[in-house]
């Protein structure tokens, strides 16, 4: 089997879950802003919070290419196709640098590939909604991709080192994925009034699935409070949530679309928008492997990657092959 980075016997990590002296100095640590590293001491729990973590979010990443590569082919001009191929490729890297901040904490790629195929782990629900316009291509751009940026800028903080040093390069390239999507949808709605029509129509489809990327509401979330202790998440999911609507709002009034949300307005005293309620129901649906594309999503992985079978194996032999060289 092909495994990048360390094998599991290399990297014990130093994960238990300790005693109370130990626990102290570690949340000195944190409190302290100080970065946790692969090697030092750290629960056991916060080790399998950050694989649970990260591993989703690896995973979102390379799955969240399929709605969007479906659309490769389709782009309207070449300017649009080089945009999104190399937008898609970024999301494929983002998946890569993530892997292998997982695998510091002592998992193997192969165990996540694995855990991924099986359908035992969960990547982001958003991507298992299908893309049926090109506005589509825009929306996801501006929403998802900014919904993504107001959950990681936060990460880029994150008290264990390698996923917040992922997390500053990644930071930077979905910044351009954002504003690609914006500058997609804003070309539309200056366009026809059938291309305005349909960024509206993706707007429709693309809000509330977007506004459960941020999770559960704070009452609902389990891991939350720990994590924010761990200093792994610095802002709760509603908090997140609503500054992604408070920015967002104004972005769509600037391109003349609106908001699917009779429930939304501005509170002047707050100067926050206050919004309607989240289908819940649908969101666990999704989770649970019910949404509309979750089926072909699983299915397209796991071709891929047995159709990349001679690709891993040819790599391998390679790897022997220069390795009995230098032996020789
Ligand atoms: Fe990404
Ligand atoms: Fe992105």
């Amino acid at each position: 089997m092909y495994t990048q980075g360390l094998d599991q016997g290399d990297k014990e990590t130093q994960a238990s879950a300790g005693t109370p002296e130990q626990l102290a100095a570690f949340q000195e640590r944190i409190d302290a802003e100080e970065k946790i590293e692969a090697k030092d001491w750290m629960p056991e729990a916060y080790r399998r919070t950050l694989i649970r973590q990260i591993s989703q979010h690896a995973h979102s990443e390379v799955i969240g290419m399929q709605p969007e590569g479906n659309w490769l082919t389709r782009a309207p001009s070449l300017k649009r196709k080089a945009i999104l191929l190399a937008k898609v490729q970024d999301e494929g890297g983002h998946g890569l640098y993530l892997y292998s901040a997982a695998e510091t904490l002592g998992i193997s790629r192969d165990q996540m590939v694995a855990d991924l195929l099986s359908g035992k782990a969960k990547y982001s629900s958003i991507f298992n909604y299908p893309t049926v316009n090109w506005a589509d291509i825009g929306a996801i751009g501006w929403l998802v991709d900014g919904a993504a940026i107001m959950n990681q800028i936060p990460l880029c903080r994150c008290s264990y080192g390698p996923y917040a040093r992922a997390m500053v390069r990644v930071c930077k390239e979905e910044s351009f994925h954002q504003r690609q999507g914006y500058e997609l949808l804003l070309t539309l709605c200056r366009g026809s009034a059938e291309q305005k029509a349909m960024a509206q129509d993706a707007l429709n489809r693309w809000w509330w699935p977007s506004l459960m990327m941020f999770g559960p509401n704070d009452s609902e979330s389990k891991h939350s409070a720990q994590s924010m202790a761990w200093k792994i998440k610095r802002f709760s999911n509603d908090e997140l949530r609503q500054k992604f609507v408070d920015v967002t709002v104004q972005q769509a009034e600037f391109l003349g679309i609106s908001v699917p949300d009779p429930d939304l307005k501005l509170d002047k005293k707050t100067g926050h928008y206050t919004f309607g309620e989240i289908d819940w129901q649908e969101f666990i649906d999704v989770i649970a492997g019910n949404g509309p594309c979750n089926k072909q999503r699983l299915e397209k992985r796991q071709k891929a990657h047995s159709d990349g079978e001679w690709v891993r194996e040819a790599a391998q032999a390679y790897a022997s092959k220069q390795a009995a060289r230098a032996a020789a």
